[in-house]
């Protein structure tokens, strides 16, 4: 079986996700949210220290969602039972968010992408954060929800996100501020991914880490959020192009890099777009040629 990868760095996080994880242990609420731009392994953290705590005390109920801005409340939770209430009764047809209900210790509600859900259907984790229950709107019916949230939400997307309102930011416990790691991290994050996922390519491919790093950390100082992605995309298809007999020279690294980038910068006008991906190609080509050197 291969190896688990590492967060490298981001000692924050997690640090706060192993208070997250004592806290279900003890049975207390906790909630906490994560910010960052893509890429800083917020939604990788979250997903290792799930894993470890079931190692450690076996199944906990766990939900994931993933905000969108047409979710509606009753998808997350469920919606009156028509079949029943034409009976006479009244009971609700519980939604996925109720597989998180623990009865002897908090189960998780992981919310990722916090800030794509609607100002309409955030107000249903305030009253799990806040009371573990959940009320059906338009019905006298509340049913309990014994859950811990943890979100996770990159503030700078492109499209499609909220403005999480101060009386939601308000339940969590903690507001966590991820950003991007430093250049040794970053060099440590695409070896470990190369030796990864591709292990005979890797020691080809060694040369293009610092240039691909160091083109990235320079192109995210004009203010476009460019995470290790951007790079480990790149990696990936020069190491396609190797398995597959294909060139891998610096006209190739720069077409791929260019393509990788494109996927960021969709909110730029066209003009702006092809602007910024000629100077990260200029960028990128100095730094494969001044490798040479
Ligand atoms: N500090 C790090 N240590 C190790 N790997 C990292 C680190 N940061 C990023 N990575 C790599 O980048 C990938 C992307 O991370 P992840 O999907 O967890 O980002 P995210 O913060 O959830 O981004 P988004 O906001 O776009 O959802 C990880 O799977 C991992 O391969
Ligand atoms: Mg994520």
């Amino acid at each position: 079986m291969m190896t688990e990868l590492v967060v490298f760095g981001q000692d924050e996080m997690k640090h706060y996700l192993r208070l997250f994880a004592e806290a279900i242990k003890l049975g207390l609420r906790f909630n906490l949210l994560i910010e960052g731009p893509p890429g800083t392994a917020k939604t990788l953290a979250v997903n290792q220290m799930i894993a470890s705590l079931k190692a450690d005390i076996g199944n906990v109920p766990y939900v994931r969602v993933t905000g969108s801005h047409d979710a509606l409340p009753c998808d997350l939770i469920g919606d009156l039972d028509i079949g029943k209430y034409r009976e006479g009764e009244m009971d609700i047809l519980s939604g996925p968010l109720f597989r998180a209900h623990g009865s002897s210790i908090p189960g998780i509600v992981y919310a990722d992408e916090l800030n794509r859900f609607s100002e309409y259907t955030l107000i249903i984790f305030t009253e799990i954060m806040a009371e573990w229950q959940v009320s059906f709107p338009k019905t006298p019916l509340t049913k309990p929800l014994r859950a811990n949230v943890i979100a996770t939400m990159n503030p700078y997307d492109i499209s499609g996100i909220t403005d999480v309102p101060q009386h939601i930011l308000d339940r969590f416990n903690a507001r966590i501020v991820v950003n991007y790691p430093d250049k040794e991290t970053e060099l440590r994050i695409i070896a470990q991914h190369a030796d990864y996922y591709y292990k005979n390519l890797a020691p080809r491919l060694k040369k293009l880490h610092s240039p691909l790093i160091s083109t990235t950390r320079a192109m995210r100082k004009l203010g476009v959020h460019l995470g290790p992605r951007i790079y480990l995309s790149t990696l990936d298809l020069l190491a396609l192009e190797l398995s597959s007999n294909g060139p891998v020279n610096h006209e190739t690294v720069i077409w791929h890099y260019e393509n990788a980038i494109r996927s960021r910068i969709g909110n730029l006008d066209e003009d702006k777009q092809s602007e910024f991906l000629s100077t990260a190609s200029i960028a990128l080509r100095g730094e494969l040629t001044g490798q040479k050197r």
